[in-house]
């Protein structure tokens, strides 16, 4: 029998195109390590070009998808900067980065402390000779209700305002990149809630873990869109995407009923492979404003009737919200 790169490689172009639709119909076959080789065989996938003497910053680095991530980034030539809270594990991640050629530092920060996250942002943006890129992979599905020192619920904390929190200190310095990168890892759990403000941040009462957590990553997707909007006249683009079902510490951990999935699960470095692609500057010079991506293509961000707003000022709402959870305007800068 012939291998599957072989039988792939003689495939127009069309029939890739629908073969990926195909997929996309179906979750399992979407999201698990299938979609993900049969993508890859079937498209013409080049590696992401190089970011040599490019510096980005990646969160949730000494674990799963985000280690993946920066591993990936220093393969393709970067320098890295690796947020977390463990000292041990993010070092032995830098540890590899610097055997591929590269510099690499670590940066200790927990970002369900947000005083914690804006004093060691300032601390970074003043210390970094540049930033090019950054990279939100940062996060966990919480299966109990728990809140920050500021009352605000974890999940929305660690997901929604530490990224912005982040993201606002060193946009400055994003901005003096010729051309700046985000790239926010959300998940496909996200595409089963809407977004509604007044119902993001779930109380004691009602908090379910998945929900809380579905809830916090669409709202990533609407944040990385309203980075789009704002900042793209600054040369920094955003995007959102989805690493699909990965086989995680993260995962195995929240979902242990996935991890039964075995061979289904992709590998860190594909989960990963959408970010590198996108931080490394795959997808061209414009960040998107809509949708999420997978598998080096923009896909849908809505599949699911009445999670779709109708309301085309929610960024901006979103946006409003969170400079009022977290105090950072564009006077207080
Ligand atoms: N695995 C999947 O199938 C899957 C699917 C969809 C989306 N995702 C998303 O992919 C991202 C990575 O998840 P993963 O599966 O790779 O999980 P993981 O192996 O548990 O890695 C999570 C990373 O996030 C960091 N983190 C968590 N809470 C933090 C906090 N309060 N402050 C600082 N760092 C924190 C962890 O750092 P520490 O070392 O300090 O704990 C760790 O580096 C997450 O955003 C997740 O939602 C994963």
């Amino acid at each position: 029998m012939r291998p599957l790169r072989s039988v792939a490689a003689d495939m127009p172009p069309s029939i890739a195109r629908s073969l990926d639709a195909a997929l996309e119909m179906t979750i399992v076959g979407s999201f698990s390590r299938a979609g993900f080789l049969l993508r890859r065989a079937t498209q013409e996938w080049s590696d992401p070009p190089s970011v040599r003497g490019r510096t980005l910053l990646v969160t949730g680095a000494s674990s799963g998808v985000g280690r993946a991530i920066a591993d990936g980034l220093a393969r393709r030539g970067a320098d890295l900067v690796l947020g977390g809270r463990d000292p041990d594990r993010l070092e032995s991640v830098a540890r590899g980065a610097r055997e591929r050629g590269v510099r690499a530092r670590t940066w200790r920060v927990d970002l369900g402390r947000g005083a914690e996250v804006d004093e060691a942002a300032r601390e970074l943006a003043d210390d970094l000779e540049r930033l090019d890129g950054i990279v939100h992979s940062a996060g966990a599905l919480l299966p109990h209700f728990a809140t920050d020192v500021d009352g605000t619920e974890m999940t929305v904390a660690t997901h929604l305002l530490a990224p912005f929190r982040l993201t606002w200190h060193l946009a400055g310095r994003l901005a003096e990149s010729d051309l700046a990168t985000i790239v926010t890892v959300s998940s496909g759990g996200m595409y089963t809630q809407a977004l509604h403000l007044e119902s993001l941040e779930m109380g004691p009462e009602q908090y379910r873990g998945t929900t809380a957590y579905a809830r916090a990553k669409r709202a990533q997707v609407v944040l990385a869109h309203e980075w789009s909007r704002r900042w793209s006249s600054s040369g920094i683009r955003s995007y959102v995407m989805h690493p699909g079902w990965t086989d995680t510490p993260g995962l195995a951990e929240a979902l242990p009923r996935f991890s039964r999935l075995g061979p289904l699960l992709r590998r860190p470095d594909e989960g990963a492979d959408t970010a590198v692609w996108l931080a490394a500057g795959g997808a061209g010079t414009e960040g998107t404003r809509s949708g999420i991506w997978l598998d080096r293509r923009r896909r849908s961000e809505y599949y699911l009737p009445g999670t779709r707003s109708g309301n085309a000022s929610l960024g901006d709402e979103l946006w409003t919200w969170c400079e009022r959870r977290t105090g950072l305007t564009e006077a207080s800068n």
